[in-house]
């Protein structure tokens, strides 16, 4: 036991898309992902396990947590404590350094913060790869807020070998990701759920069998910083995931009528010769990425267009560490 360890972690972009699980107790995804860990947003959260207490206690921006959050995050300290053979509960506080509203998926930086500081906390000090390993069991998309810059998440057969490990440095292509905020409400069905419906949908087997070919063309695309050919892979990727979410049973709908009207638009800008492209998570915000070049204008195009409440930046960044 060590006394009390603070991390800090960035919420990351998928570019390939996690959506669906083959094993959901032990998040071991149906196909690999790529993303990119974002600037400027942080969680930052700190860990002390106390002999003296009864119970986790958990506190999010200052706020006690209870019901659901607190559950997640006592669940998740289990598998600290099987590690670290501890039976101590733990005082775990953190914060977002963006709303925890601003429609940003949390949960990523979330879990991978808790995860470096939950295990140097109790004693440990895990390779990277067991980090990785351990965050993914908090949040799928935690693991790949682990390495630096851009991450891939090796889906694995098992337990360990499904971790995300980093393809490339934060320094190595100057890409931005401006997100349209269009709606800062809590989405109705979460990631967690979404996964399970995702084996309903019939175009769910070929998005999956396909995953392999457009993770080949991201990796590559990305590492040759061939921007056209990202462009095309990560708008693909993204109408894949969103159309089985669509023909699933029950259906997921996350778009508005803004996001279709966005993603028309950054199209109609990419056919003029500008290096940008969109993808979607499980929300009606739209990730616009670009090479950074092209943040002055698109900033302003974006903050104009009809239904964007405001525009964040986050630029490649570094995976989750220890702070002061
Ligand atoms: C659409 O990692 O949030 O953002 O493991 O249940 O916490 P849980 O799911 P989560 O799912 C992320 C889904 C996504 C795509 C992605 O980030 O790859």
């Amino acid at each position: 036991m060590r006394p009390e360890q603070t991390a800090a972690a960035h919420p990351n972009i998928a570019f390939i898309k996690y959506w669906g699980n083959r094993d959901d107790a032990l998040r071991l995804p149906s196909n690999g992902s790529i993303s990119m860990n974002l600037s400027g947003m942080e969680t930052r959260t700190s860990v002390r396990f106390d002999p003296e207490l009864q119970q986790d206690c958990f506190t999010l921006n200052g706020e006690a947590q209870v019901g659901a959050p607190l559950q997640r995050v006592s669940q998740f300290l289990e598998h600290v404590r099987k590690l670290s053979g501890s039976g101590c509960f733990a005082r775990v506080s953190s914060s977002n350094n963006f709303p925890t509203g601003a429609g940003i998926a949390s949960s990523a930086s979330a879990f991978s913060a808790l995860a470096l500081a939950a295990s140097k906390a109790a004693g440990l000090d895990l390779s990277q790869k067991d980090l990785s390993r351990l965050a993914r069991l908090g949040s799928g998309s935690a693991c790949r807020s682990i390495p630096d810059g851009f991450a891939e998440w090796l889906p694995g057969e098992d337990d360990g070998s499904s971790y995300a490990v980093s393809i490339a440095p934060p320094d190595y292509w100057d890409l931005a990701d401006a997100i349209a905020v269009i709606s800062q409400d809590h989405k109705p069905v979460g990631s967690s759920a979404g996964h399970r419906l995702a084996h309903t949908s019939p175009l769910n087997a070929g998005r999956v069998t396909e995953a392999p070919e457009r993770l080949a063309t991201c990796r590559e695309a990305l590492l040759n910083r061939d921007f056209e050919r990202f462009a095309e892979v990560v708008e693909l990727d993204s109408h894949y995931m969103h159309a089985v979410m669509r023909t699933s049973t029950p259906p997921l709908v996350y778009w508005e009528p803004a996001t279709e009207v966005l993603l028309w638009q950054v199209w109609q800008w990419r056919k003029r010769g500008h290096a940008v492209c969109a993808t979607v998570d499980a929300g009606p915000n739209v990730h616009v990425l670009a090479l950074s070049n092209e943040l002055d204008w698109l900033k302003k195009a974006l903050a104009e267009l009809p239904g964007v409440k405001n525009v964040l930046i986050g630029k490649p960044a570094e995976g989750a560490r220890l702070v002061g």
